[in-house]
């Protein structure tokens, strides 16, 4: 008797709302372990729409009483205030933003607040406050983007006409307009909109009414609750409405597409601040120093931004291996759904804004991209296609501009600062003309096709994102 005693002690329990048929209370750790309150009541205010809107139709079907909606719409009117003004006081006991505001709301008006859960489960409620909570991130998310499209269309309209070299393999491949290499961003930053637009059509569907799993027997309105809540529709099924979370999947993996785009342009910006390119500078609010070495300043921000995506893509697979195993209906495994979701909308928003503040703020060096442009005989493909053009066969001309390449390189100089004869040694087709075909600017001039690097195609390009943006 005296070790039973000591051992009720030492695990400590307590009871709960649904302890009606247990015979002993949860310990505190098994409460601590299930409980998900600390995270879940960021959607406390989704549960408070979700409720009012479940209690008017309950009212508007005759399972409640108009007295009691009433009622009910005070008290979660005062939860909403308190929640707001933190003087809420969430209980770990209560497990979960559900039961802490139901709780709530019973103290506050009694017997109508133990009939709002009538004809409903957490298991739906649940559902019901994530798509809130995701189409709402997702809104937020896209005008996230469109800022940050804005500070990028800006800085390419300044740039339509600096040369930087363009890559492949890291090398220098060919001169690019700087305006033309952020426009690709922008086509990026496009596509992860559309894929959001699209996500949340699937997003925003009504679980409610699929109760715990079966549906039931009350004589709801489904289509009301919808309406109320901008529903575009209810889901279908009722064990599919409690248990998938594949929208939740989809929205992880539009974020990690994003976030690797902007993964990528932090890869950029960190070669590009490196003193060996010098092609840009970012704000020292952006930048820290080493302790160590005085002359540093670390491009913290890109980094962080190119290290966050390793953890966005790991919450898309954490989401993918928390449903692969799952027999229908609801399980409770689907509560670690919410710390992977909302560490993703959180961090792929702080990171668009921050973004969207670089950009509005960075300084380019052109000279250093021109001159970087200059190195690495970007120009060889027009000399190339330049001969091509006098009907030498393309592989012909290729195996020419080579030998010339080499020869440049030797002498330690351009090709176009060979000279006429010396160019002449490789091939009789080269004329004066030829200079103006190795410039820089001659070279990105004649790229004049839809999609190319000709000032003109870009000023094009970006007068259409212009339309998208600002108009659409
Ligand atoms: N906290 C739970 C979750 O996040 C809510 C649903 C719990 N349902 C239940 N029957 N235990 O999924």
């Amino acid at each position: 008797m005296k070790i039973l005693k000591k051992k009720k002690s030492l695990v400590r329990s307590t009871k709960k709302t649904w302890s009606g048929r247990f015979d002993e209370p949860v310990s505190k750790l098994v409460q601590r372990y299930t409980a998900s309150v600390e995270f879940d009541r960021r959607l406390a205010e989704y549960d408070i729409q979700g409720s009012f809107a479940h209690a008017q139709m309950l009212s508007a079907t005759g399972i409640i009483s108009a007295k009691d909606l009433v009622v009910i719409g005070k008290g979660l009117h005062q939860i909403q205030d308190e929640i707001q003004s933190g003087k809420f006081k969430w209980s770990l006991e209560l497990e979960d933003v559900h039961l802490n505001i139901e709780k709530r709301l019973i103290d506050l008006v009694g017997d109508a607040g133990k009939r709002l859960h009538t004809a409903r489960s957490r298991n739906d409620q649940i559902a019901t406050d994530v798509r809130l909570y995701l189409r709402a991130s997702i809104d937020n998310i896209i005008s996230l983007i469109k800022n940050m499209q804005k500070a990028i269309l800006e800085l390419a309209e300044k740039h339509v006409d600096t040369v930087m070299p363009g890559f492949t393999h890291m090398q220098v491949a060919q001169p690019v307009s700087f305006g033309h290499h952020l426009m690709a961003y922008f086509e990026m930053l496009k596509r992860d909109v559309e894929r959001l637009i699209d996500c949340r059509k699937r997003v925003n569907k009504l679980p409610l009414g699929a109760a715990a799993l079966a549906g039931t027997s009350y004589p709801i309105n489904r289509k009301m609750v919808a309406q109320k809540l901008g529903f575009e529709d209810i889901c279908k099924n009722s064990l599919d409405a409690v248990s998938d979370r594949d929208f939740a999947i989809e929205f992880c993996a539009c974020a990690a597409l994003t976030m690797t785009h902007l993964s990528r342009l932090s890869e950029e910006l960190i070669l590009w601040m490196s003193p060996s390119f010098g092609f840009i500078k970012l704000n020292d609010r952006f930048c820290t120093g080493s302790s160590i070495m005085p002359q540093k300043k670390n491009p913290d921000v890109p980094e962080l931004a190119r290290g966050k995506t390793g953890r966005i893509n790991g919450h898309l697979i954490s989401l993918l291996t928390l449903i692969k195993a799952q027999p229908l209906a609801y399980n409770k495994d689907n509560q670690e759904d919410k710390e992977a979701l909302f560490d993703t909308v959180d961090t792929l928003s702080e990171t668009l804004r921050i973004y969207a503040d670089i950009f509005n703020d960075i300084f380019i060096n052109k000279d250093a991209m021109r001159d970087a442009a200059k190195c690495g005989y970007s120009t060889a493909t027009d000399f190339a296609d330049y001969l091509t053009k006098r009907k030498l066969p393309f592989r012909d001309a290729h195996e020419v501009v080579a030998k010339a390449v080499r020869y440049a390189e030797k002498k330690g100089c351009d090709l176009s600062m060979l000279t006429l004869h010396e160019l002449q040694r490789f091939s009789p087709l080269v004329e004066q003309d030829i200079y103006s075909i190795l410039t820089l600017d001659g070279s990105i001039k004649s790229r004049n096709q839809t999609g190319g690097t000709a000032p003109s195609q870009v000023r094009k390009a970006i007068k259409q994102a212009k339309k998208y943006i600002y108009l659409k």
